[in-house]
């Protein structure tokens, strides 16, 4: 008998995206393992259930039916506290659980005895690249927020010369250079506009220029140790971020479009443009903020809707990644399919995980009924 996986049909708001594609089912189905899918699970991922039979997948009615008797269960979202009570025992459940947004997840899985993974914990070293989910879908949002952008801009980006005159390009400013800022800036670049960028980590500063971008930022000594070992950006002091807000604001009253992708691990994302800088930029101007989601970037954004303010319209999408979902899905799906690579043994067909490897490490949640992680358990999160 293979190893049973089921996948679920999404049943959170705005989540569009489905935790397994075709080709990931295919791959699946070749280790021998039997693969469940409820029906119409992929439907707005592009995904038919014709297409999963194809790939050699089960379709099931329901959440209940999916899930029953399953050794790993894939899903993008936590399952809800209806759906927990249907997962059995000793489950394996791999997903992006947000635990430091959605507080009780990991208490409610150790409880309902599920060993769970949660995929945003993958270390960013190299071996583990293939399985980044952050990665995969940030660098998916970072350019859907560009053309999220265009939509609303009632201008053109590129420079145009005609008969008629001529079209200055857009002033594109991106604040957060990581994995979703530079798709934004070569989004930006490719659509022609003249695109400037600033961040906290000096590492950002030369992957910015060789995007073709200028880079903004105050260069102090707090600046040069703004990177975590795990390479995220620290909370900086209020200091630096006064010297920030002054150098920035100057440049944003000259910007057509900001990108805001800026975030903090475990803490609020920081607030980057105040209600007088959005009041200094020029009617018809746009503002992303993709960091809605953690308490917005920008003073005024809303998540979930799109607001207009002395005549700049600030975008506060939810789940940008599942508003591309049949590219997300796909990525996602392969990030998974590698991480199962990792705990499938080829030879005897079993689950075998090493719960010593780095990577199983950082993604194990609960086990045997307890919450395991250190970030997670009653001592102080760890600077990851
Ligand atoms: P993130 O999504 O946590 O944050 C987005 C960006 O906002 C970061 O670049 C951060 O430095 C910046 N930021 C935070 N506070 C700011 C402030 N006050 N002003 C301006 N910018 C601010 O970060 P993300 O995109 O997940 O990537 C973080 C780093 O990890 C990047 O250097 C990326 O290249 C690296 N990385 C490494 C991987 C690996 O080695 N396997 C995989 C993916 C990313």
């Amino acid at each position: 008998m293979g190893i049973k996986i089921s996948i679920p049909k999404e049943s959170a708001d705005n989540e569009l995206r489905v935790a397994a594609s075709p080709e990931s089912v295919k791959k699946l189905v070749a280790m021998d393992c039997i693969v469940t899918i409820e029906l119409g699970a992929g439907i707005d991922a592009t995904f038919s259930d014709a297409l999963y039979k194809d790939a050699g997948a089960k379709i099931a009615k329901s959440f209940a039916d999916t899930v029953k008797g399953a050794d790993i269960i894939l899903k993008v979202q936590p399952p809800n506290a209806e759906e927990i009570k249907d997962i059995p025992k000793k489950t394996l459940l791999i997903a992006m659980l947000s635990p430091f947004a959605n507080k009780s997840i990991l208490k409610d899985c150790a409880k309902a005895k599920i060993d769970a993974f949660s995929m945003e914990f993958v270390p960013r070293i190299s071996r583990a690249q293939s399985m980044d989910v952050l990665s995969s879908q940030s660098n998916l949002a970072g350019y859907k927020s560009v053309l999220d952008a265009a939509e609303h801009y009632p201008h053109a980006f590129p420079m145009m010369m005609t008969a008629a005159g001529t079209i200055s390009p857009a002033k594109v400013f991106v604040m957060g250079a990581g994995v979703a800022g530079l798709q934004a800036i070569a989004t930006a670049r490719r659509l022609g506009a003249v695109v400037s960028a600033t961040d906290v980590r000096p590492a950002a500063k030369e992957q910015v220029a060789s995007l073709g971008a200028s880079f903004i930022a105050v260069e102090d000594d707090e600046f040069k140790n703004a990177e975590t070992a795990g390479g995220y950006a620290k909370e900086m002091s209020p200091e630096y971020k006064a010297k920030q807000a002054e150098l920035i604001e100057q440049h944003i009253a000259k910007q057509d479009i900001i990108i805001t992708t800026a975030l903090i691990p475990n803490r609020p994302a920081p607030k980057l443009i105040t209600a007088a800088m959005v009041k200094s930029m020029k009617a018809g101007s746009v503002i992303v903020d993709m960091a809605v989601e953690a308490g917005g970037n920008c003073a005024g954004s809303k998540a979930g809707e799109v607001i207009v303010k002395h005549g700049v319209t600030i975008v506060g999408h939810l789940n940008i990644p599942s508003r591309l979902a049949a590219d997300s899905s796909a990525l996602y799906a392969k990030n998974l399919l590698n991480l199962l690579n990792l705990i499938i043994d080829k030879e005897t067909k079993k689950i075998s995980i090493d719960y010593e490897d780095e990577i199983i490490k950082g993604v194990s949640m609960t086990r045997d009924g307890i919450v395991t992680h250190p970030n997670f358990t009653d001592k102080p999160p760890t600077d990851k």
